[in-house]
């Protein structure tokens, strides 16, 4: 799956914002406010209307009249996604759109679709399309060569208006679109890293394959790497030996009452330190390891501030870590403050966000002339946006 062009609509500062020919992996600066979390909490509330409903997701976020643009009450959110997807064995570049509104003041999906070419020349076609819970979707997709009348609609009116239809039709593998989109969004991954959370023993049993969005499996996926993917733990081990200073080991060790806690080793002592005991930084960077090295990446990963606690120099590595990953067969958006990671990034892939008048626009860095120029005469980003190219990025 690859995410290639975002429109998002009346959701908080990002009143209007359209992202195109977006690169595999993203960082994206911006002073204070102006929206760097709002663009990826976008995806959070996708990920949660889809596992719950419209509803909880904005109830999550102080609810409707607080998520919608401030002056912008009368109209709805929209967010559309232009993603790349495999649908029924086909790669195909399906546009997905979500609008929100408010109805006797609650929440309902005013429309949902979805739509793509049937071939390459094809005009759109809307697989789904629900209005206010009804709607209808189509189940023989795969048969492109039949006329439009002869697809197969099946018309469905959803549980109530505030649920997705991709999640109440999803679950069935007739609706293959649905389906597929489901699944894709249901595999995102909006990091909300906490080294507090990762630290300490937890409990052996629960969710190990991937790392938590707050962290709190850390020793879990460690152990699960360990015993099941031994390569890839001894890379994540030989990275943290290089980057940071006295650690010669890590060991998930489970004790007899059924907890999981790693053990940090420094050569220099006998005695390993627990993960309670190391610094920030050295959890940190472990847990960031081990979910770059993830075996199974995520369709999408969100990471906000990745420097934060981490030595300035790591961040060349650290961006070619989240380039690999997005290349593996994921795609990575990163927010930072850090001129550092941004030195180690290419022109395609840095945006900057500016606020006008409370309501935020985005700027990519490709379409800027003079910044193409630096960047072609072997000048790097971040000095660039220290050096204020980066117009009206820069809050003074
Ligand atoms: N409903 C709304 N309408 C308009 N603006 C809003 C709305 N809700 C929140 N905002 C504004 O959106 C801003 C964007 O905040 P956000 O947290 O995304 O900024 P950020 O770029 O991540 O900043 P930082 O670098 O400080 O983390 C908030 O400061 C707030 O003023
Ligand atoms: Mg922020």
């Amino acid at each position: 799956m690859e995410l290639k062009s975002l429109r998002i609509k009346n959701y908080k500062a990002l009143q209007d914002i359209v992202l195109t020919k977006i690169p595999k992996f993203l960082v994206v600066v911006g002073a204070n406010g102006t929206g760097k979390s709002t663009l990826f909490d976008v995806f959070g509330f996708l990920r949660d209307a889809l596992s719950g409903n419209v509803r909880q997701a904005l109830d999550a976020r102080g609810r409707f009249p607080e998520v919608v643009t401030r002056g912008h009450e009368r109209e709805s959110i929209l967010v559309e996604l232009q993603v790349r997807l495999p649908i029924a064995g086909t790669p195909r570049l399906v546009t997905y759109g979500l609008e929100i509104g408010q109805q006797l003041g609650r929440p309902i999906v005013i429309h949902e679709y979805l739509r793509y070419k049937r071939g390459r020349y094809g005009a759109p076609y809307y697989f789904l399309d629900f209005k206010k819970g009804k709607g209808y979707a189509i189940t023989n997709e795969e048969d492109f060569r039949k006329k439009d009348e002869d697809l197969d609609r099946e018309e469905q009116q959803l549980e109530s208006p505030d649920i997705l239809a991709i999640k109440g039709l999803g679950q069935f593998q007739r609706f293959k679109a649905a389906n597929a989109l489901r699944q894709m969004l249901e595999n995102w991954h909006v990091s909300d890293f906490h080294i507090s959370a990762a630290r300490g023993r937890k409990d052996a049993a629960g969710p190990a394959e991937h790392l938590s969005p707050t962290g709190d499996n850390l020793p879990r996926v460690a152990q699960y790497f360990y015993e099941n993917h031994r390569s890839t733990f001894d890379s994540i081990l030989k990275r943290m030996q290089e980057r940071v200073p006295g650690i010669d080991g890590v060991e998930p060790e489970l004790t007899q009452d059924g907890f999981l806690t790693l053990r940090f080793r420094d050569g220099t002592f006998k005695t390993p330190f627990l993960d309670r005991y190391v610094s920030d930084g050295t959890i940190k960077m472990f847990a960031y390891l081990v979910l770059l090295h993830d075996p199974r990446p995520h369709p999408l990963l969100c990471i906000e501030e990745p420097e934060n606690q981490l030595y300035p120099t790591l961040m060349a590595e650290l961006a070619e870590e989240f380039r690999g990953y997005a290349i593996r067969g994921g795609q990575v958006m990163v927010s930072t403050h850090s001129p550092d990671l941004l030195n180690a990034i290419q022109l395609e892939e840095a945006y900057w966000l500016v606020k006008e008048n409370g309501v935020s626009r985005v700027v990519a860095a490709k379409d800027d002339e003079q910044i193409r120029k630096y960047m072609e005469s072997g000048d790097k980003m971040g000095y660039l946006w220290k050096q204020g190219f980066f117009r009206g990025a820069n809050p003074l």
